[in-house]
């Protein structure tokens, strides 16, 4: 897995702190690792957190001056692309391949010739609505590894499915992945 290369894409969810997580578990296992974050997911945590972890700069900004094509180079320089976690908002949006941000756009310009792994994170009933769960059968249909929730007690105090796949979890999934 040495030298592989992971664009790992944050999105607002309350879990997005496991993102740190992976970066780090990833960078000490060599991988190169781009993190993109969304909007939302500022809200959650610190760019320089990802950045420290990953020696990179976080990208955020499509229109940020001096990485104009970035919007398409990125998808050309990773092996791997992973939204993690995988907001509702970014689920729904990536259905309907709005490219009005940078994670818009990379998907878009994936056109599924790496692999695109989504790991959904949110409230059970989110996870349920038909919006989400036809979002998420449509992008699977499309060439999408759709990852798998845990089942447990969520951020909001329910019980149920929801619970963003551990970072260990799919680290080893990425692993094998990527051999
Ligand atoms: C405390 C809090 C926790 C949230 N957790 C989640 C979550 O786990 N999953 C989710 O899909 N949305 C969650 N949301 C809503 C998203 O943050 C919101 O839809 C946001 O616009 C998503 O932005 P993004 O998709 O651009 O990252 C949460 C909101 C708040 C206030």
């Amino acid at each position: 897995m040495s030298r592989s290369k992971v664009l790992l894409q944050v999105t607002g969810s309350i879990a997005a702190f496991k993102a740190a997580t992976l970066a780090s578990l990833m960078t000490d296992a060599d991988v190169d690792v781009q993190c993109v974050m969304s909007e939302g997911a500022r809200n959650f945590l610190g760019e320089s957190t990802l950045e420290g972890l990953t020696r990179r700069p976080v990208q955020s900004d499509l229109f940020e001056s001096g990485r104009a094509h970035d919007h398409i180079n990125l998808a050309d320089w990773a092996d791997l692309l992973l939204l993690y976690p995988a907001s509702a908002n970014h689920i729904t949006r990536l259905r309907a391949g709005l490219a009005d941000d940078l994670m818009g756009c990379l998907f878009l310009a994936n056109n599924f010739r790496k692999p695109y792994w989504i790991a959904p994170a949110m409230n059970s009933n989110m996870l349920a609505h038909p919006a989400v769960t036809e979002a998420l059968a449509t992008l699977g249909s499309w060439g999408c590894r759709i990852l798998p929730t845990g089942e447990g007690r969520l951020a909001c105090g329910e019980i149920g499915y929801g619970r963003l796949l551990e970072p260990e979890q799919i680290f080893e999934l990425i692993r094998q992945e990527l051999g």
